[in-house]
């Protein structure tokens, strides 16, 4: 057993790939059935494939994520259904900014393995709740997968792991004074200029960088927002990308999530009105593998009945 493991109590090795060696492009499934056991698999079908992801006004929080409250808590269907994208069943999933564990409940429910990090006790309770009411519910005849979810307290900055070792990361990351979660001071929600905020988030992708497998990807979920009597926007997903691609990741895909607030919906501020921000990003990383494919395009392919009209113009 390596150290890292040894510290965390973590069975790294009790979240073996599966033999078959599928990658999640290969386990899509037929309509109608996620395949996975989720007993919210209805919800992660509506989250679907479009670059727009609207679950509506009348979006329901499903149990167990509802025993429990945690500020920015998101909505489950939409994180879950990235847990259940990059992965396939027994990978280890990682979340280094966990809150109230909205990742670990959906790997649980979708049968992967996941770690846990936060640098907030209070948010660990929360998650632990959450993963204890799953557990009495018995909702699997062999509820093991509740097991195989850790919650580690520690800085996203300095991860507590071995290089190369996590399957996929999917998390949604704090905001620069805006939400503080905590008063601790190591707590990045609790930086006041944004800068410097950017800096210390770049730390904490550094080590996302150095976990994650090769070729493998990173969800992070984030909004852009607006600080100060100066209202203008900060744009974080942007510098999100920007900070990302300066490792080396690719923007694989990005996603626009429209939420919604509960209250009525109002313009921001005084006049002139700005908008109200009501959508959130879901940014998807690849990390390259050494040798990087050459992207050639394929030869073009003709319809038979092209190539026949095309002889017979030719004759
Ligand atoms: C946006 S919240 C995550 C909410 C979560 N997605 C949920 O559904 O409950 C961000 C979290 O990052 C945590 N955090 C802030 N600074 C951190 C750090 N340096 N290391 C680890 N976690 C940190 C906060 O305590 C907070 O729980």
């Amino acid at each position: 057993m390596q150290s890292d493991e040894r510290e965390l109590g973590v069975n790294l090795f009790s979240c073996t790939p599966p033999s078959v060696g599928a990658s999640h492009r290969e386990e899509e499934t037929p309509q109608g059935d996620t395949g996975n056991g989720n007993p919210q698999g209805e919800s992660h079908e509506r989250v679907g494939y479009k670059s727009v992801i609207d679950l509506g006004r009348s979006a329901q929080v499903p149990f167990p994520h509802n025993v429990a409250e945690y500020p920015t808590k998101i909505l489950p269907q939409v994180m879950g259904a990235f847990v259940e994208r990059l992965t396939v069943p027994n990978e280890l999933v990682l979340d280094p900014f966990c809150g109230g564990g909205t990742v670990a409940v959906e790997c649980a429910l979708q049968h992967r393995c996941s770690l846990n990090i936060d640098i907030n006790p209070v948010a660990l309770e929360v998650a632990k709740q959450k993963l204890q009411a799953l557990q009495t519910a018995s909702l699997f005849e062999q509820n093991t997968a509740v097991a195989h979810q850790h919650l580690v307290l520690a800085d996203a900055r300095q991860l507590p792991l071995k290089s190369e070792t996590i399957d996929a990361i999917v998390t949604d990351i704090p905001y620069a004074d805006m939400i503080r979660y905590s008063s601790l001071p190591s707590d990045l929600s609790t930086i006041e200029d944004y800068d410097t905020f950017l800096e210390e988030l770049l730390h904490a992708f550094e080590e996302m960088k150095r976990v994650l497998k090769k070729g493998r990807y990173i969800a992070i979920f984030v909004a852009d927002y607006r600080i100060g009597r100066s209202r203008v926007i900060l744009p974080l997903h942007a510098d999100v990308i920007q900070l990302m691609q300066g490792l080396n990741f690719d923007l694989f895909d990005l996603y626009v999530w429209r939420y919604y607030r509960s209250g009525g919906f109002r313009p921001f501020g005084a006049r002139p009105y700005q908008a109200m921000n009501v959508h959130s990003y879901v940014l998807v990383f690849h990390k390259p593998s050494d040798a990087k494919p050459l992207l050639k395009n394929r030869p073009v392919r003709y319809r038979r009945r092209l190539i026949e009209k095309l002889s017979k113009v030719n004759e």
